[in-house]
């Protein structure tokens, strides 16, 4: 159990009382990664979930901040463990898929405005609805295991001005949502989707899976920046290791493994 000031300890509901996840509550905290990777290099404890009602220091990728206000988004984490790097490339394409059906599963109406952009971010009528990280690490004993951070914005209104492309699921439903049933659905799929732990999910599943809910993969002109200099490419494929594959105007071929693209037009 990780040290912190939880308002409710290991909080399990009914929907997922049998499956093996542990909850812990926080009406505050910096942020619920940090927690469990802070937690994780003592004892990594495979199951253990992180959730806040509000994050004085919500991070995001490539170092960016994640914004979260109190009792509007959904902010939490799950400790995968033992887990290695190979595995880890599986996690944030896995969640993607099953955040993406989890979403879609509770709101049908949905179906139509939602869609993963490479590599994990779930736009909503082409705006981020919800962010997905996940962070590698060792224990002191040298166990692998991976803190998987999800902020799905739920019940926002409006976004600091430097988030023009954010939307929450409130203002695409034009209705509140639960963010407590948004959790237990999440982590209901996530067990059913990796029954036998994600170690063993074979990643060109996972990928094909992704592949299948995606629009963006294929014939979308994105930029991306490499060494400072910035280039275009056509999206043709995600690779079987997960990497965005584009087809460039010279003719040749690049493969994207990390960072950000960012969406021009169809192609
Ligand atoms: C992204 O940049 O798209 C990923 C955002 C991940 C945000 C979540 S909110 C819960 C968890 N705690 C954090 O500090 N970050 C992740």
């Amino acid at each position: 159990m990780p040290s912190g000031n939880p308002t409710v300890n290991s909080l399990k509901r009914d929907a997922i009382a049998n499956l093996p996840f542990s909850i812990i509550r926080f009406a505050e905290i910096d942020s619920t990664n940090r927690l469990l990777r802070d937690a994780g290099r003592e004892s990594p404890e495979d199951g253990l979930v992180a959730v806040a009602d509000c994050q004085t220091a919500g991070r995001g990728r490539l170092g960016k901040k994640w914004e979260s206000p109190r009792g509007e988004g959904l902010y939490f984490s799950l400790t995968i463990a033992p887990l290695d790097s190979t595995g880890a490339t599986i996690v944030p394409l896995a969640a993607a898929v099953v955040l993406f059906d989890t979403l879609i599963g509770s709101f049908p109406a949905l179906k139509n405005s939602l869609d993963i952009k490479w590599p994990n971010d779930m736009l909503l009528k082409g705006k981020k609805g919800a962010g997905i990280m996940a962070e590698l690490e060792n224990s002191i004993r040298g166990v692998p295991f991976v803190v998987l951070g999800i902020g799905i914005n739920c019940n926002q209104t409006s976004f600091s001005a430097h988030l023009p492309a954010a939307t929450s699921l409130a203002l695409e439903l034009g209705a509140a949502v639960d963010r407590d049933s948004l959790l237990e659905v999440f982590l209901a799929r996530w067990h059913s989707y990796t029954p036998a732990g994600i170690g063993h999910l074979p990643l060109e599943q996972v990928v094909s899976d992704w592949k299948a809910r995606s629009s963006f993969w294929r014939g979308q002109w994105v930029r991306f920046s490499e060494s400072g200099i910035i280039s275009q490419g056509l999206t043709c494929d995600i690779a079987p290791s997960g990497a965005l594959v584009l087809q460039l105007p010279s003719g040749g071929r690049k493969r994207i493994f990390s960072g950000e693209v960012e969406w021009i037009r169809s192609g």
